[in-house]
Order: C-alpha cells, then sequence, then structure tokens
C-alpha cells in the first residue's frame, strides 16, 4: 500500500510544486503575518493547500488533512486512520525572495501524527530546484527516480551540518546560542531554509547532519522518511510549548552518536 500512497503524494505535491512555480514567476502577495513580523504567509501557502486538501478529499475521503496553513480536518467515524501531513510551501521567505530552495512537502502518516505515529510515504518537491524526493516505507527513497543510499560516516571534525531558526525572537537567540557551541566542532554549518529540503540534503549526502528545535509535523513529515529509507538516522523529541513542536535531529548514520551529543541538552 505504501508504494501506491507515494505515488499518490508524488503526483499531488509536484502538481501543486509545478504550480506554485508559475505562480511566483508572476509576481507573489504576502496574504498575512502570523506568529511574527517575520513569519509571512504569501496567497501561494494558501492555494497551494487549499488544492491538496480538495484533491485529497476527493479522491481519499476517508483520510485526515493536517495542513500548516489551516490545520486539522479528519472523516471523523469514517476515517482510514491515516492523515495527510502538509506544508503547502517550506521555505516560504526563500519563496518571497526568488530564492530556489523551497519545497511542496506531502507525507501520510499512520496513527497519531507525531509520536507514535507510522509514516507510510512522502514526497518533497523542489521545481525550483528541479528537484522531487520520495520515499515510501521500507521501500528506499530517491531523488528523480534515482535511488539514494547513504554510506556511513563518523568523523564529526569534517562533517557539514544543517540547522534552521523559528521565527520566535526568544528562540532564535537560543538556537544563535547552539549554533556558537558547535561551530568549532564541525566543518561548517548551512542555513538552507527549508526544513524539508535541508532533511532531503541529509537524505542525499549533502550535508551529514540536520537539526533544528520547533519543528512541527508538516515541516519534517516528509523529509523524516526520505532520511530514514535512504539509510540515516533520524530521532528527537518534543521542544517548546506547542504540542505539536518538536527538536529533530537527522544525520548520516555513523554521525547521529556523536551530532547528538554535540547538540546535547539544548534538545531536551
Ligand atoms: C520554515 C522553514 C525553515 C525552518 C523553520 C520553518 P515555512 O517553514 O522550514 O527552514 O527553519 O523552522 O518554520 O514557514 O517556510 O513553511
Amino acid at each position: 500500500m505504501s508504494d501506491e500512497l507515494r505515488d499518490l503524494a508524488v503526483r499531488l505535491a509536484t502538481t501543486a510544486a509545478e504550480s506554485a512555480y508559475r505562480s511566483r514567476l508572476e509576481g507573489v502577495e504576502v496574504a498575512d503575518l502570523k506568529s511574527s513580523p517575520t513569519d509571512v504567509v504569501t496567497a501561494a501557502d494558501r492555494a497551494t493547500e487549499a488544492y491538496l486538501r480538495a484533491e485529497l478529499a476527493r479522491l481519499r475521503p476517508a483520510d485526515g488533512f493536517f495542513g500548516e496553513e489551516e490545520g486539522r480536518s479528519d472523516s471523523g467515524d469514517r476515517g482510514s486512520g491515516l492523515t495527510w501531513v502538509v506544508d503547502p510551501i517550506d521555505g516560504t521567505v526563500n519563496y518571497l525572495y526568488q530564492l530556489p530552495a523551497w519545497a511542496v512537502s506531502v507525507a501520510v502518516v499512520e496513527g497519531p501524527v507525531g509520536a507514535g505515529g507510522h509514516t507510510l510515504a512522502g514526497c518533497v518537491a523542489a521545481p525550483a530546484a528541479h528537484e522531487v524526493y520520495a520515499a515510501a516505507a521500507d521501500q528506499g527513497a530517491t531523488r528523480n527516480g534515482q535511488r539514494l543510499h547513504l554510506e556511513p560516516k563518523h568523523d564529526l571534525a569534517t562533517a557539514l551540518i544543517g540547522t534552521g531558526f523559528s521565527y520566535s525572537a526568544e528562540r532564535r537567540t537560543e538556537q544563535a546560542e547552539l549554533v556558537a557551541r558547535l561551530i568549532g566542532q564541525v566543518r561548517d554549518i548551512r542555513r538552507i531554509g527549508a526544513a524539508s529540503l535541508d532533511l532531503c540534503a541529509v537524505a542525499a549526502g549533502r550535508l551529514d547532519g540536520y537539526y533544528e528545535s520547533g519543528l512541527h509535523p508538516w515541516d519534517h513529515a516528509a523529509g523524516s522518511l526520505v532520511v530514514r529509507e535512504a539509510g540515516g538516522t533520524v530521532g528527537g523529541g518534543p521542544h517548546g510549548e506547542h504540542e505539536d513542536a518538536t527538536f529533530l535531529l537527522a544525520a548520516n548514520a555513523g554521525l547521529y552518536p556523536p551530532l547528538s551529543a554535540a547538540v546535547g541538552a539544548a534538545g531536551a
């Protein structure tokens, strides 16, 4: 079943991503501000989520839906136990500035979204980078149809690490403190600006590891499956006040233990 769900995730994510890409060529409209003045939502975020919500309601009426912009909807008693978890545009600030690192992220989770749930399939479609990542549980991960497979690496001192920053100024200060502690222990640190693509970069060996505090399921559900199915390790735990917020750590399997130790209690 997970390969059929993956194929649907790929079809929907790539269609939605191409539409958002064409829309960006015509311009961009900031529709609203969310948690802070830096946290924007564009008209394309809303239109993309509305498209995916409507298509999934039509094609998979027994499944629930959990999107970044409009939250949750479920099918009540008719529920299948599956939920589609969607970030309509991950990397919204990159999209705003026409930087190519943005993606439509679509995952389908069996059971609760978050702890105890099991991601069956996912797709991260990045049209401005001409890349589509896909994975199905126990069936591997691909980039543009090519299988991804990580060889173990162990040396933290030569590891390239990605991270991200939340929209809260207070949390950014904590995140900057962790960057300051880590930067002397690794090769370098990158901030790509889209959590789903940070995770896909780990799966593709373009980053050796990635961590971020305060992520939500829509940021990482699809990308985490891509990492695991490429042979990497993903872990973490609750972080912050929001019930869905997580400290997420993903890495090449050999680097996960030393990176986990280096970020240490910051993840607790
Ligand atoms: C954000 C991006 C960013 C990460 C933030 C996310 P959005 O998602 O993934 O890289 O650092 O934590 O909120 O707002 O662009 O969908």
